[in-house]
């Protein structure tokens, strides 16, 4: 049965790694490998398939990366993902050789080039910015739900406004202005299902070809993939000690996308300075700051810095927000505050694009706002996290010397720099103990390339936190 399945991948082009991983894929899809199944070990698919079993043994780690199969050390590998029939599959992983066959359009073509963008899809040690969705309260959730369909049922099985629910754009209005100093009223806010989609229509709505947007690098992937599928050329800005650093002389922007508060990857914040200097900048020149602050919820200690959005005299910002890592990341629903000349031409977009966000979620997420509840989570979750941020810098001070925390002050998750040259083999050796550690260096494009890992730390227990971190110890002994 094990050859059977890897019988049309020969010829494909594709790497042998790739083509191993390609056949496990497809037979997941079609079923004929099915959920906790084994896998016959790297030694024995090697010799079978007449591979090296360094070649196995990366295409297993891959898949584990990637969500698709469990390792248990000493006891072998399982299928770990349900794509059988019903079940749905994830996107296709980014090398995959693009529209072999079916004739996509140029645009559909650069889309796929970019390879898109996943989220880890369960929980492992240290897939990166998930919050621990073990500490939701999902009585009192359940309680406010019911309560709304107790109210409103028919109403909210209805068609909605592609703004957003106005009970959700004025809780978002309040505590914006009061968490983050933004400036906005609930007609500035607009819902949307997540961050991504907020970008992919800023890109529709003000990006031509060639368009240039600067980005820090390192910076964001998921920005990235929309802006290079939109055709824009995207100008790396490096990072320093203050945060993005630009000059005057790179090529005018029409957008200029950052992560102020914590910038991801590694963690600085954007200095009073800086905020300034780019309002000023994007006055001048008439470009846009897109403001992503995505975790500035998670701040240990102390608070973070208000929004950029609150030094903007002249609707240069454009604020996007998220409740995937304050409520849960399944709630797909995420908010922009507008300048209020763009706020109904974006209406008109979104209606376009897919209509408006779940009426049912909306009046939930406005209610549990409302009546309190989001606050006390997030203060809940800022504790719960801090612990663990804590235990983690323990954990790696004790156990993993050659790891150096970066900026540690904020988020899911932590950066830290590794010995130079040492990221892929290391990673891939964590991928044997069932460890995922997303690349540090893969975030660097112009920026001179630093080894590393982003740890997802948020939704572990500390002592999963410490047992991950001891055995990644190990990899420096072997
Ligand atoms: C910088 C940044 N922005 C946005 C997001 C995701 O938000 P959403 O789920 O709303 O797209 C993430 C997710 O990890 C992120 O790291």
């Amino acid at each position: 049965m094990w050859l059977s399945l890897f019988e049309s991948e020969g010829g494909s082009g594709l790497a042998l790694r790739e083509q191993v991983c390609a056949a496990l894929r497809r037979a997941m899809r079609s079923g004929a490998l099915s959920l906790g199944e084994r896998l016959p070990s790297t030694r024995v698919l090697a010799r079978d398939l007449s591979l090296s079993r360094v070649t196995v043994e990366a295409a297993y780690g891959q898949l584990a990366i990637e969500g698709y199969l469990r390792r248990n050390v000493g006891k072998g590998s399982f299928v770990a993902i349900d794509l059988g029939a019903g079940a749905q599959s994830p996107i296709a992983p980014p090398h995959r050789s693009p529209g072999a066959t079916t004739p996509f359009s140029q645009r559909g073509r650069r889309l796929l080039e970019t390879g898109g963008c996943m989220e880890p899809m369960r929980l492992q040690a240290f897939a990166a910015g998930s919050p621990d969705l073990r500490a939701f309260p999902v009585a009192l959730w359940r309680r406010v739900l019911n309560r709304r369909l107790r109210l409103d049922a028919e109403q909210l099985m209805r068609y909605g406004d592609p703004q957003g629910r106005p009970d959700l754009r004025a809780a978002i209005s309040g505590y914006l202005a009061h968490s983050r100093g933004v400036r906005c009223h609930p007609g500035q806010v607009l819902v949307l299902t997540s961050s991504q989609q907020c970008l992919q229509l800023l890109a529709q709505m003000l990006l031509d070809d060639g368009d240039v947007v600067w980005m820090e690098d390192p910076g964001y992937g998921g920005a990235r993939v929309v802006f290079a599928a939109a055709g824009a050329r995207v100008v790396n800005l490096p990072v320093d000690a203050e945060g993005a650093r630009h000059d005057d002389t790179m090529p005018t922007p029409r957008l200029i996308y950052l992560t102020p508060a914590h910038q991801f990857p590694t963690g600085q914040t954007l200095s009073l300075a800086r905020r300034r200097q780019l309002i000023a900048y994007a006055r001048r020149t008439g470009a846009y700051l897109v403001e992503d602050d995505y975790d500035s919820e998670f701040q240990y200690d102390g608070r973070a810095m208000p929004a950029l959005q609150s030094l903007d005299e002249e609707g240069r910002v454009i604020y996007i927000g998220s409740f995937s890592k304050t409520l849960f990341p399944s709630l797909r629903l995420a908010y922009t505050v507008l300048p209020e000349d763009m706020v109904q031409p974006l209406l008109v977009a979104r209606s376009a694009f897919d209509g408006h966000s779940s009426q049912l979620m909306q009046a939930v997420t406005a209610d549990f706002i409302a009546q309190g509840h989001f606050a006390a989570h997030l203060r809940l979750m800022r504790q719960l996290y801090r612990s663990r941020r804590d235990c983690l810098l323990d954990a790696l001070h004790t156990n993993l010397p050659w790891a150096q925390p970066l900026h540690s002050a904020g988020g899911l998750q932590l950066s830290v720099r590794l010995p130079e040259g040492s990221e892929a083999d290391l990673t891939r050796r964590a991928a044997r103990l069932g460890i995922a550690t997303p690349s540090l260096s893969a975030l660097h494009h112009e920026a001179a390339k630093v080894d590393g890992w982003r740890l997802g730390f948020a939704a572990l227990r500390p002592e999963d936190i410490t047992a991950a971190i001891k055995s990644l110890a190990t990899l420096r002994q072997l």
